[in-house]
């Protein structure tokens, strides 16, 4: 059988990103346009700067990738884009891009679920490493800015079946990260920073009662209901409450005119602005968080009888949580994989190599298709 590539397109946030990828499992070329700076003052994503950042970069983010690939348009056997979730502005931008390239190349186009693309991510990395005894059921764990879902995957002839069995009430686990980050003035993302912050607090300075939910399901129909449940909104607010009984209002103020203007601090930048209780309540919250994490994911894998577990996303970068669900789940015997860390959070690879199974099935987008700002995975 000849090889097939796929270019992959992604902006379904605050990346734009262009991947060539050979037969699901060989990454030819990965490039990412990080738009960490046009955000950066609002300590968080601005969406109609998105769109924006997604129009300047997307053509000159997919010519570098079909360069480095040493490929061209023309050699390409299809296009991949992203079609949801996302922003919808964002997604737009990519989405009518890979229209506009498939017709004039006269390429198959295929659409992907970005947290389909984040498992897939896994996947290829396994692939490449000649891993190719995936087990299933599969329970994957897609963890990021603005996810928190617990899916476990089986196989049909040529992809995979989901279904959502968890997910976040409210936060998602990297927008807590985010949230915690802006209002200790820490700048954004806070992901990088409070892993690499945490490291030097004392983890059980802090005591967080372990965000749980009583009555999740409360009000939700129940076609809408999932056994697995996660809420982060609560902790973001219990450190909110500690920054005020414990007067650290200053120290903030302080820090965040020290860090105005530097576009993506550097954990040594931020260190020798953070007292001894700015560094302990980091490395609470980061254990609350990672704890909560592990121990709900693990007993749905437990409960659904998954032999192989995916961490992925953009919080899946994270080190104390890769520590902590290899060390639980090896003494489950559970084979736990992560995606390195440039393919954990956003990327065009991921959706290039979801989109294989797709092609093999002619799974082709229909030529009306359109935005999903929501779309499910299922
Ligand atoms: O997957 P991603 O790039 O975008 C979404 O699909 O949301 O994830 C971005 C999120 C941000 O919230 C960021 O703070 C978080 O991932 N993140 C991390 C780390 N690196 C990125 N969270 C914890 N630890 C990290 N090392
Ligand atoms: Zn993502």
């Amino acid at each position: 059988m000849s090889e097939n590539y796929i270019l992959g397109i992604e902006t379904s946030c605050d990346e734009t990103a262009a991947a060539v990828v050979c037969d699901g499992e060989r990454l030819l070329a990965n490039v990412v346009s990080s738009q960490i700076a046009t955000h950066q003052p609002y300590g968080g994503v601005v969406p109609e700067l998105a769109s924006r950042e997604h129009l300047r970069a997307i053509v000159p983010v997919v010519r570098q990738a079909l360069s480095e690939a040493g490929e061209t348009y023309e050699s390409m056997d299809a296009i991949a884009v992203t079609q949801g979730p996302g922003l919808a502005g964002a997604l737009l931008v990519g989405i009518s891009y890979a229209k506009a390239l498939a017709f004039a190349l006269e390429k198959p186009l295929l659409t992907v679920n970005h947290l389909e693309g984040h498992i897939h991510a896994v996947l290829l990395e396994e692939k490449q490493k000649g891993n190719f005894q995936i087990g299933f059921p599969l329970l994957a764990l897609v963890v990021s800015g603005g996810h928190t879902h617990l899916f476990l995957a089986g196989q049909k002839e040529h992809g995979w079946t989901y279904a959502n069995i968890g997910r976040t009430r409210d936060d998602a686990a990297g927008e807590a990260y985010d949230k915690v980050a802006k209002l200790l003035g820490l700048g954004y993302p806070g992901g990088p920073i409070i892993d690499a912050l945490a490291k030097h607090g004392n983890p059980r300075a802090v005591k967080f009662v372990p965000a749980q939910i009583k009555h999740g399901n409360r009000g939700t129909p129940k076609a809408e209901q999932t056994p697995y449940d996660f809420s982060f909104s609560g902790i973001k607010t219990a450190v909110l409450r500690y920054v005020e009984l414990e007067g650290m209002r200053e120290a903030v103020t302080v820090r965040q005119n020290a860090l105005a203007g530097v576009g993506k601090p550097s954990a040594e930048t931020v260190l020798p602005l953070c007292d001894r209780k700015t560094l302990d309540l980091v490395a609470s919250f980061q254990r609350a968080v990672v704890q909560d994490l592990v121990l709900k994911t693990l007993q749905a894998a437990r409960e659904s009888a998954a032999r192989t577990l995916f961490v992925t996303g953009g919080v899946a970068a994270n080190s104390e949580l890769r520590q902590v669900f290899t060390s639980e789940a090896a003494k489950e015997g559970l084979p736990v994989y992560f995606p390195s860390r440039r393919l954990s959070t956003d990327n065009a690879a991921m959706i290039a190599a979801a989109a294989y199974p797709k092609w093999l099935a002619h799974d082709f987008a229909a030529a009306e298709f359109s935005v999903e700002a929501s779309l499910a995975l299922r």
